[in-house]
């Protein structure tokens, strides 16, 4: 098949998967979900034709291995080279974050053929990384990179349901998490992804090679207060929990307005008791602080945090707050950089280096081993939304930028 066939078939996988939804009427697939084992199962079936042998760990992860050629060296022993992304996705999402570059991996597998190199090719297709149904991104690849802190089992979703127990609930023991760790040796990680930005599309570019990741804070504070009669509490003698976090979001983004590059969200915020004729007692909302410098962003998450106090202070509710993530900017590695760099030339694309405002399972398997990314260009910059939208023409680059890449690999390793 040619680049721009296997291409479009890339594509309409892609579109086929984001039919395994828990919303009828939109794209959304968290952690461990009904859809995501039927994406398991679509995708595990193609891997196992093209002579995978699949997997799914502990931590949910898919994950598919090529061998490497055993005559020369025992599959026991091969280093193994990951190839991947997520799988979960964000609630009325896209149909390709994520998904894009698991089918991709699977696809540049199927590209080799009988081709088989000094190393094994591992495929995963990652779990959960956006942090949905937790509120802690990265629950897949900390597995893979044995950082996952066992404290995370604990945490609970909306339904009071634990990760421990969704785990269980899938099939899996909870107990093997850290069998998911990849052995030491890794040759590396390598992630395609679309930009998620318009950066790539205002310079009529098709792939671009990251180089560093921005770090983030995310954190959930709840103010309380005190509630009452909608009717019959006068408004200077509420502790309405509602409008200390409305003050405090307003903060927010004024804080986050005065300082360059950095992004402040308040993404999810949820109200108690929650009906019409009661004033609030209590509200918790979720906030997500970046920037590519991790000084400033975590000087702002402590700003903004400490503004929440003073809020809560002042109108006499309680403020606490519960840290969820602090994930430092992390540098894909250079050596990878300047092979995908090579690698994207012999495509016929221009080199050319960003960085990545969107946080990646990559910046998580960079602690374990050397990380490297590809962003495709995404059309008008749109992510975490349902028109997200490819070119199979770029996907066609990305596969063979892929190809090549995997062959400098394979002469390194011989050099
Ligand atoms: C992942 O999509 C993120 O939140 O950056
Ligand atoms: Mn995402
Ligand atoms: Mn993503």
């Amino acid at each position: 098949m040619t680049s721009t066939g296997q291409a479009a078939e890339v594509i309409r996988w892609c579109r086929q998967l984001a039919r395994f939804s828990e919303d009828p009427n939109a794209i959304t697939r968290t952690f461990l979900s009904k859809p995501m084992r039927d994406v398991h199962t679509a995708l595990a079936t193609w891997m196992a034709k093209i002579g995978m042998s699949v997997r799914i760990d502990a931590a949910g992860n898919l994950r598919g291995v090529c061998p490497a050629r055993t005559a020369q060296t025992p599959a026991s022993v091969a280093p193994r080279f990951y190839i991947g992304s997520h799988l979960d996705t964000v609630p009325n999402a896209g149909a390709f974050d994520g998904v894009l570059g698991t089918v991709l991996a699977i696809a540049l597998v199927e590209r080799l053929g009988a081709r088989r190199f000094a190393f094994a090719i591992e495929v995963v297709g990652f779990s959960e990384e956006e942090g949905v149904r937790f509120g802690a991104p990265f629950l897949g690849s900390r597995a893979l990179a044995g950082t996952f802190d066992s404290t995370l089992l604990e945490r609970t979703d909306e339904r009071g349901r634990s990760v421990r127990e969704a785990i269980r609930h899938f099939g899996l023991d909870p107990g093997r998490i850290a069998d998911a760790e990849a052995p030491a040796g890794a040759l590396g990680y390598l992630e395609f992804h679309i930009e998620q930005g318009p950066v790539l599309e205002n310079l009529n570019l098709p792939l671009a090679v990251v180089d560093v990741i921005s770090g983030q804070s995310r954190a959930e504070l709840t103010f309380d207060g005190v509630a009452g009669h909608a009717g019959t509490t006068p408004m200077h003698m509420r502790k309405d929990a509602l409008q200390g976090a409305a003050a405090w979001i307003a903060e927010v983004e004024r804080l986050a307005l005065a300082t360059p590059g950095l992004v402040a969200t308040v993404g999810k915020i949820s109200v108690e008791p929650g009906a019409g004729n009661v004033v609030p007692g209590r509200a918790t909302a979720s906030i997500d602080v970046r920037h590519a410098d991790d000084q400033i962003r975590t000087r702002a998450a402590e700003r903004i945090v400490k503004a929440g106090e003073e809020i809560a202070l002042q109108r006499g509710l309680k403020m606490t707050w519960e840290p969820r993530l602090e994930q430092a900017s992390t540098a894909m590695d250079d050596s990878m950089v300047a092979m995908l760099e090579r690698a994207l030339e012999q495509t016929g694309a221009q080199r050319y280096r960003m960085s990545s405002g969107a946080g990646h399972d990559a910046m998580v398997l960079a602690a374990k081993m050397p990380a490297g990314m590809v962003f495709l260009r995404c059309e008008g910059g749109i992510s975490h939304h349902p028109s997200e939208n490819v070119r199979d023409g770029d996907v066609a680059a990305a596969l063979d930028a892929g190809v090549a890449f995997l062959d400098e690999l394979e002469r390194a390793h011989h050099a």
